[in-house]
């Protein structure tokens, strides 16, 4: 295992790509390059762990619905019933007379969450639904 003090990496870069990725490290506020390096390599290992593992994934999925349409809130209820396992908390809050806006935070295998986030999002009357994979941060420095 590396130490904490990292390894010092070099690298060279066309021009034409370090230009846009210095005006990316400005506008997210980067304070060096190399933050932004170290963000766009866990990123990277993100996905490939939701790609690859066996193991345990996180991740958020925002659903935006009117709870006056038909039986919507039930089903979504049954949905996240069905999977309770991989449910680790829900907020839920009313936005309006009408809209609901609910976060829920996913854990579990990879292809299982993602699956109960898919099913939630494809109900009918979901006016949004946004999944977010994320990572339990087990494997990731
Ligand atoms: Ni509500």
């Amino acid at each position: 295992m590396e130490s904490e003090k990292g390894v010092r990496l070099g690298s060279s870069l066309p021009g034409r790509l370090l230009e846009p990725f210095d005006e990316l490290v400005r506008r997210r506020r980067y304070r060096t390059r190399s933050e932004a390096v170290r963000d766009l390599i866990r990123k990277t290992l993100v996905e490939e762990e939701w790609k690859t593992s066996g193991g345990e994934v996180a991740g958020t999925l925002t659903l935006v619905y009117d709870h006056h349409f038909r039986d919507l809130p039930g089903r979504l209820m049954d949905i996240q019933h069905q999977s309770h396992e991989l449910v680790v908390a829900t907020q839920h809050v009313h936005i309006d007379h009408h809209n609901c806006l609910e976060v829920l935070v996913l854990k579990g295998p990879a292809a299982e969450v993602e699956s109960l986030a898919g099913s939630l999002m494809a109900c009918v009357g979901v006016k949004h639904g946004v999944f977010v994979p994320s990572t339990t941060g087990k494997d990731l420095a």
